[in-house]
């Protein structure tokens, strides 16, 4: 061994990791540099400490957690349905502080899509509307079309910048897709990648896993590497100099985020919030939700991971569940909030435990599938920063109208596939179409029922709610392009009393009704 590697074999020694060069010898000049080159860069001593940290905090027992929780208190809570005289002003607060150019976006990105089962990251995945449009492209259409609304609004030019966060594994395709695409007609210089860490996975002693002779096995440190990258990649600079006080961050996978919502947004910054999330009823006690409550009364999200089928099942007088304030994953926060996380509170975030089956080669070097699981991979979470917060709301929204995550490949009755994202997408358009005076006809000319909704809100300026008929297997197929409409506005003109026949598209160029019924 050179000097070099006599060095970095003596750290390693010191901190229980020399496996990580049995194999050394047997590997070529370009591995072995390559291997010193992912060592060099670890800092050892930290790793181990993560992991006994996260491996004490994970012996907590759940049960232990049970006790401790309490719902979410009725005076932190907005909601479109019970508050809905309010939604006006809230929308208008929050279209206000867009059009001041105030507001950022921050996309987490950074994820595997493991059991989507995709290798490219999943914001390029394409769910099948019948515009073949990509998660990203939604995405950036949304924030097109909101600061054109804001704009009107407010006759100045406003800007939305869109920070994307991605890791090792998915910052070159995110990239080279972006600019392919032109930045989906955003400009390119309000469009920031920036990159999350990374750790290796771990066996249950704490000794780093090895899944192939000269490479470790390495994956993004969880969706709450946020903050660390935040300091690290100079992301709140850049936010201060830009001007930017509030900032809504959300997951790639849901096909009807609300980008900037400024609803939510507006709602956050009327109640002096300097942290907001987002949710949904959960109204079945094993959805794969995290809930927001409080725990030892202080806010955070109980993973679905970490709750206990007892207290999941636990019910309130009215007998909807008791911990019910699912999440779904958009935040906000304002700019003072973030820096004093990075800078302050970062290192306090514990890491979570997720113990995973993880391809390692055996002594021999022989890449080995375990069946079952035999390590773990630690993630700190986006949303255990919720503890720090001085005013902590909750805003509650409909299912139907914003929560349609793309989780899983298709299978029969799957949850949360490419299919139900696009109906999910397209039932919404087709309610905006009724709710704008639209009607649909089948292939025999005949009506599409419709019948009232009770008791929803309505998006940006609905005041008519209307749903489709119970029963109906699939949904009407209709797309409107987000550069048209954010969320349900601006239709009228275009479809009020008119008869539609399915495949109905509603983009820039017009009105046009498909053809070829090809989804
Ligand atoms: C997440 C939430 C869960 C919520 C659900 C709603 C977290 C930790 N959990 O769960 O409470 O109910 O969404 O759909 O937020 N990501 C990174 N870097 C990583 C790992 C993930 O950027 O290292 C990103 C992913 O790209 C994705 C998001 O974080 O955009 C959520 O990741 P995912 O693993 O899908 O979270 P869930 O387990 O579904």
């Amino acid at each position: 061994m050179d000097p070099k590697t006599s060095k970095l074999a003596q750290r390693l020694a010191e901190a229980g990791q020399s496996h990580l060069l049995q194999f050394w010898t047997a590997l070529s000049p370009e591995e072995q540099a390559s291997l010193t080159l992912d060592l060099e860069a670890m800092d050892f001593k930290e790793i181990n400490g993560f992991f006994k940290n996260a491996m004490e905090m994970s012996s907590n027992s759940k049960e232990k957690m049970d006790a401790r929780m309490e719902p979410v208190p009725r005076e932190v809570l907005g909601s479109v349905t019970r508050d809905r005289d309010n939604l006006k002003d809230w929308e208008v607060k929050g279209l206000h502080c867009i059009g001041q150019s105030k507001v950022a976006v921050l996309l987490l990105a950074g994820g595997q899509g493991t059991r989507l089962g995709v290798s490219y990251p999943k914001g390029m995945y394409d769910v099948g509307l019948p515009s073949h449009k990509t998660l990203f492209q939604i995405q950036a259409e949304r924030i097109l079309k909101l600061e054109q609304l804001a704009e009107q609004t407010h006759t100045t030019k406003c800007l939305i910048p869109w920070y994307i966060m991605t890791s090792g594994r998915t910052m070159g395709m995110t990239k080279e897709f972006f600019s392919r695409h032109n930045y989906f007609g955003l400009d390119k210089n309000n469009v920031i990648f920036f990159q999350q860490g990374m750790l290796p996975a771990m066996d249950f002693s704490g000794k780093i896993i090895l899944e192939g002779k000269g490479k470790l096995s390495m994956a993004p440190d969880g969706n709450g590497g946020l903050y660390r990258a935040l300091g690290n990649e100079g992301i709140v600079d850049d936010m201060e100099k830009r001007g930017i006080k509030f900032i809504h961050v959300y997951c790639v996978d849901n096909v009807l985020v609300k980008v900037a919502d400024p609803a939510f947004i507006g709602f956050c910054v009327q109640k002096g919030a300097d942290c907001g999330a987002k949710v949904v009823e959960k109204t079945n006690p094993t959805e794969a939700v995290g809930v927001v409550c409080k725990v030892d009364g202080r806010y955070q999200v109980v993973e679905y991971s970490e709750i206990t089928l007892p207290t999941a099942e636990k019910r309130s007088a009215d007998g909807r569940l008791m911990f019910n304030a699912g999440n779904v994953a958009n935040h906000f926060f304002t700019l003072p909030f973030l820096k004093d996380i990075v800078q302050k509170h970062e290192p306090e975030l514990q890491h979570h435990v997720a113990r995973k089956k993880i391809p390692h080669v055996d002594s021999q070097g022989q890449l080995i599938k375990p069946d079952k699981p035999n390590g773990i991979k630690m993630e700190k979470f986006v949303f255990d920063i919720f503890q720090f917060a001085k005013t902590f709301v909750v805003y509650e929204v409909l299912r139907e109208d914003e929560f349609s995550p793309l989780k899983n490949a298709d299978s029969q009755d799957g949850k949360d596939t490419p299919t139900t994202a696009k109906h999910a997408l397209m039932s919404l358009h087709h309610r905006w179409v009724l709710n704008a005076g639209g009607h649909f006809v089948d292939e025999n000319g005949t009506h599409v029922p419709a019948i009232p909704r009770d008791g929803a809100a309505g998006s940006v300026t609905d005041d008519v709610n209307i749903n489709l008929k119970d029963g109906t297997d699939l949904p009407i197929k209709c797309e409107i392009s987000p550069l048209v409409s954010y969320g349900g506005e601006g239709l009228d003109e275009m479809v009020k009393g008119r008869e539609f026949r399915p495949t109905l598209m509603i983009d820039q160029n017009g009105v046009h009704e498909l053809v070829k019924n090809g989804v």
